[in-house]
């Protein structure tokens, strides 16, 4: 009996918020779209949250969600943010679970290394990518979840990432920066109308999940802050990645699958993923990147209608002895770019290892990669395509391309070695590895994927006196 005490509490509290809502009189309602819709209702101020921008939230977040979670085979709960400045460190979301952040509501990340504990280094990275050891959990965390949703009316979360940049690069860290959203081992996720902004590091990391949708992000740091990549989904299965809009200080998005050893042990690949109408600034980076992990392999990448501005290239593939795994089977159509340093860009020999445990003998497989349907303008070089010896690079295809060059473009504008493949209807003239006449338009499949069938529907919430 004792144990089912909370609960009735719990199902009373959302009951009666539920019934206080239905008075419309003063109040509103406000609709979300959603992978699935919540019985039940709560408010962080609920649980004793504070929006003044100062009072440590941490708490608030772990006991709402920890209560929330009851309910999850009850309809499951809704936990909205309200207007206001909510300072946190790192919480943990449950299944059956959706985290609403008010339009007018920011969170905001502590810069405080005790408000966020440590966890393990991923298993198939096998160390922290910023020193060895132990890495800092994001804010915003999730492992062995089955449908989660993090969404809002665009809502912030500012991860107050300045110290952590400066920390990092005058080597001060003890260990690995924290993400702001990191999603592990889970089904069914969701992540869409957010604002994201200065993260400590990467800011959108799903990893090991399968159905995967990522929507209307709207994600900010400066061009030159260390690490910021946009969306990586890395070693995941169905992805859907729409209509995003990020402006960085590294890639945009970056698909990946474990690093040398430890990814080639671990073997899972990140295949069937969607990019559509990514729009990217990142002027040391790639609108979307390939790697450089990608040791349990990545194949089945649709990238369509994407929009690069200022950005150093459009599609990057990175990878180098040692790696092993596969990039296969990429599709890229649609691409309007303006101001790059390089359209095409493919590195064969990228290097960083996590130790030298890895294989230098581990090759890995690069072959079709298509490309359709690119205007670019203002470029300083087409291309720059390096395979690597006695691996080359196969199947690369490229089909109505045009590119406009800078003022100074380079010499040379195709700079391949190693690659293997064919053109139509492309200019600049493209390097006599890629002269071969090829089909009017390269491959793009004409089944569409699983995910993109996912429905959202339309949530509501309903804004009575004690919410929003
Ligand atoms: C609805 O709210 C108004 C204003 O707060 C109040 O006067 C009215 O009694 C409420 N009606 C119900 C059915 O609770
Ligand atoms: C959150 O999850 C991590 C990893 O499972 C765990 O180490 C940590 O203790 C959890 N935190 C809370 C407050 O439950
Ligand atoms: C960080 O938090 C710890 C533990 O709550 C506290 O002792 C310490 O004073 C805080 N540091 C700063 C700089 O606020
Ligand atoms: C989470 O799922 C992974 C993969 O299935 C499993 O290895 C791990 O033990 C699970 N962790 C927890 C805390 O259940
Ligand atoms: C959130 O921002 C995106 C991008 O600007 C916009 O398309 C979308 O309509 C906004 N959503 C809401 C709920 O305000
Ligand atoms: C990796 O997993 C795939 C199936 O997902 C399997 O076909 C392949 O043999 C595995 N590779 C290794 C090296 O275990
Ligand atoms: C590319 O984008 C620019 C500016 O956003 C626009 O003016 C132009 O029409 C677009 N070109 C194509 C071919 O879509
Ligand atoms: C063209 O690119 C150069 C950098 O290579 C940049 O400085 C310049 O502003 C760009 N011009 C236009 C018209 O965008
Ligand atoms: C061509 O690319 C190689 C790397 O593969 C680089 O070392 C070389 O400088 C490039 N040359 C030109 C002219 O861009």
């Amino acid at each position: 009996m004792a144990n089912l005490f909370p609960f009735m509490l719990l199902i009373l509290l959302a009951y009666s918020s539920v019934s206080e809502c239905i008075n419309s009189t003063n109040s509103g309602s406000i609709t979300y779209k959603g992978l699935r819709c919540r019985k039940y209702s709560a408010v962080l101020t609920d649980f004793g949250g504070k929006g003044d921008g100062v009072t440590l939230n941490t708490q608030a977040f772990q006991k709402a969600i920890d209560k929330l979670s009851i309910l999850a085979k009850h309809g499951g709960a809704q936990l909205i943010v309200p207007p206001g400045k909510w300072l946190t460190g790192s919480f943990n979301l449950t299944s059956f679970f959706t985290l609403y952040i008010h339009k007018d509501a920011v969170i905001l990340g502590s810069p405080n290394e005790s408000d966020w504990p440590l966890i393990a280094p991923l298993p198939s990275y096998g160390v922290g990518r910023d020193t060895p050891g132990p890495r800092f959990a994001s804010l915003i965390f999730g492992t062995n979840l089955t449908d989660v949703i993090i969404t809002g009316g665009n809502g912030t979360i500012d991860g107050q990432g300045k110290t952590w940049w400066t920390n990092f690069r005058g080597g001060k860290l003890k260990n690995t920066r924290p993400y702001l959203i990191e999603i592990m081992h889970s089904k069914n996720v969701q992540i869409s109308n957010l604002v994201l902004v200065d993260s400590p590091s990467w800011n959108v990391h799903p990893i090991y999940c399968t159905n995967v949708i990522i929507e209307q992000l709207t994600i900010r740091a400066p061009i030159d802050s260390p690490n910021t990549d946009g969306i990586n989904p890395d070693s995941c299965t169905n992805v859907r990645i729409v209509d995003n809009y990020i402006v960085s200080g590294d890639d945009c998005v970056s698909v990946k699958s474990g690093w040398d050893q430890y990814g080639i042990k671990y073997n899972k690949s990140s295949e069937h993923i969607i990019i559509r109408r990514l729009t990217c600034i990142s002027p040391d980076s790639a609108a979307v990147a390939l790697g450089s992990e990608m040791s349990g392999g990545i194949q089945d990448v649709r990238i369509e209608d994407t929009v690069a501005i200022n950005t150093q290239s459009a599609i990057r593939i990175k990878t180098g002895l040692g790696r092993g795994g596969f990039v296969k089977n990429i599709f890229v159509k649609g691409m309007n770019l303006t101001t790059m340093k390089y359209v095409f860009w493919i590195t064969g020999n990228y290097g960083s290892h996590p130790d030298n445990g890895f294989n230098p003998n581990a090759m890995p497989v690069i072959k079709g990669i298509h490309y359709g349907d690119v205007v670019a303008v203002n470029v300083t070089q087409t291309a720059n395509l390096a395979g690597i010896p006695k691996g080359t690079f196969k199947d690369i295809c490229l089909s109505n391309v045009h590119v406009e060059l800078a003022k100074k473009p380079k010499k040379i504008q195709w700079n391949c070695t190693n690659v293997e493949g064919v053109s139509n209807n492309v200019t600049p003239q493209p390097c006599g590895m890629l002269a071969a006449k090829g089909p009017t338009k390269c491959d793009f499949p004409t089944k569409s994927l699983w995910i993109d069938g996912m429905m959202l529907k339309t949530c509501s919430i309903v804004l009575g006196p004690h919410n929003v």
